[in-house]
């Protein structure tokens, strides 16, 4: 069986949660830091990792790895590279690049530079004086940290984010693979009630819900890799059928969340359909400061407003104290808050937090807040 090296994208701080959920997918030497994790897999792996990684960006295909101090290095390595046994002579490509404290800094000239490389190598090796480029797309990434380039093929196409159920959104969604990760983080489980009370559109309980009936997050999409030749179709047909045949009944969950703008809880419930776990999520409208918590045991996961289009944090303060006034006497009650403002702490009275993990929510630095409940009696 062929050994290939892939490389798992992810958000800074997330790499922890993608190898864990490597090793659970038959992973264990996974290494990686700064958003990369790296491991030796199969091609046939490609299609099981896009469908069942939760937390990732992406999954590329690793084709080398070397110094590239100048452009003669870049363009020589990458033309010694074997392209030719993943990209058909017909390929659209597309190569996107960035470089990071390298002496190569101009990221257009080195996409362009290894387009031109891979163009010439694969018009020497399957005998084409030039490439049509009529065909599927293939998108390549030049990625040059500390004059040391990796080059890699995308099998995802679109993010892993895209799980394809979202319809209606508010102002500030969360990405799906970072709401998965909060889960995840919040090693919540499915025999455990679960509770967002400023849900949005729904994506934390959605997420949830996944997780818990064990819904692999990519069923319900394609992925750039279906289209490759080099790969065989029954591969990517095999691993939707196992995963299908994993799911586990609706029903049995218990996941509550609740938001204080009806329509948001419209949107929540229709993403929740179109997800297919609308048996597992009980949605309503509902002012935090009016909440009673569904039970002495629990967890909540949520990410109250914030960020540059969502009021200065001053306007939180009575959101904050709500949040203070219901849970900090619910022990029972384990608390995961993620926002960008520091002041959250300071108002959550429950005790220091327990645990604080520095997050990207896109471009904004955030902290998950992790204040640890007790477990309910067995
Ligand atoms: C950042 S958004 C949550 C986004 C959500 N995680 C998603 O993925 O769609 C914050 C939500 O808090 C809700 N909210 C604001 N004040 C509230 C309150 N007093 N009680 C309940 N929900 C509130 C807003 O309507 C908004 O949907």
């Amino acid at each position: 069986m062929n050994k290939i090296r892939l490389i798992v994208t992810c958000g800074f701080g997330l790499e922890a949660v993608v190898k864990r959920e490597l090793l659970a997918l038959g992973f264990p030497d996974t290494t990686g830091s700064d958003g990369r994790v790296e491991f030796d897999a199969c091609p046939q792996d490609i299609p099981r990792l896009n469908l069942r990684l939760r937390a990732a960006d992406r999954v590329l295909l690793k084709l080398g790895e070397f110094p590239a101090k100048d452009f003669g290095q870049l363009f020589d390595r990458t033309r010694q590279l074997a392209w030719e046994t993943w990209i058909p002579v017909d390929a659209r490509i597309t190569v996107t690049g960035k470089c990071v404290r390298s002496r190569l800094a101009s990221v257009r000239s080195c996409q362009s530079i290894v387009k031109k490389a891979l163009v010439e190598r694969m018009g020497e090796r399957l005998g084409a004086g030039w490439l049509p480029e009529t065909g599927e797309e293939f998108t390549v990434q030049v990625s040059i940290l500390k004059d040391v380039a990796q080059l890699t093929l995308d099998t995802s196409g679109n993010g892993l984010h895209k799980r394809g159920y979202r319809a209606g959104a508010g102002e500030a969604p969360l990405r799906e693979n970072l709401a998965a990760a909060l889960v995840l983080l919040s090693f919540w489980d499915s025999g455990r009630v679960l509770l967002d009370p400023m849900c949005g559109s729904g994506t934390i309980l959605i997420e949830a819900a996944l997780i818990g009936r064990n819904i692999a997050p990519g069923l319900g999409r394609e992925f750039a890799a279906e289209k490759w030749p080099a790969l065989d179709p029954e591969d990517w047909r095999k691993a939707r059928m196992d995963a299908r045949a994993e799911i586990l009944p609706a029903g049995t969950l218990k996941i509550f969340g609740s938001d204080i703008d009806e329509e948001r809880v419209r949107d929540c419930r229709m993403n929740a359909r179109r997800a297919g776990v609308e048996d597992d999520i009980v949605c309503e409208r509902r002012d935090i400061s009016q909440l009673e918590p569904p039970g002495p045991y629990g967890v909540v996961v949520t990410n109250p407003p914030y960020g540059i289009n969502l009021g200065s944090p001053a306007d939180l303060g009575p959101l904050y104290k709500a949040i203070d006034a219901v849970f900090r006497e619910r022990q029972g009650w384990s608390v995961y808050v993620l926002t960008a403002d520091k002041k959250f702490p300071d108002t959550f009275r429950r005790g220091k937090p327990d645990k604080v993990r520095k997050l990207f929510n896109g471009t904004i630095e955030v902290n998950y807040y992790q204040y640890f409940g007790e477990r309910p009696p067995k």
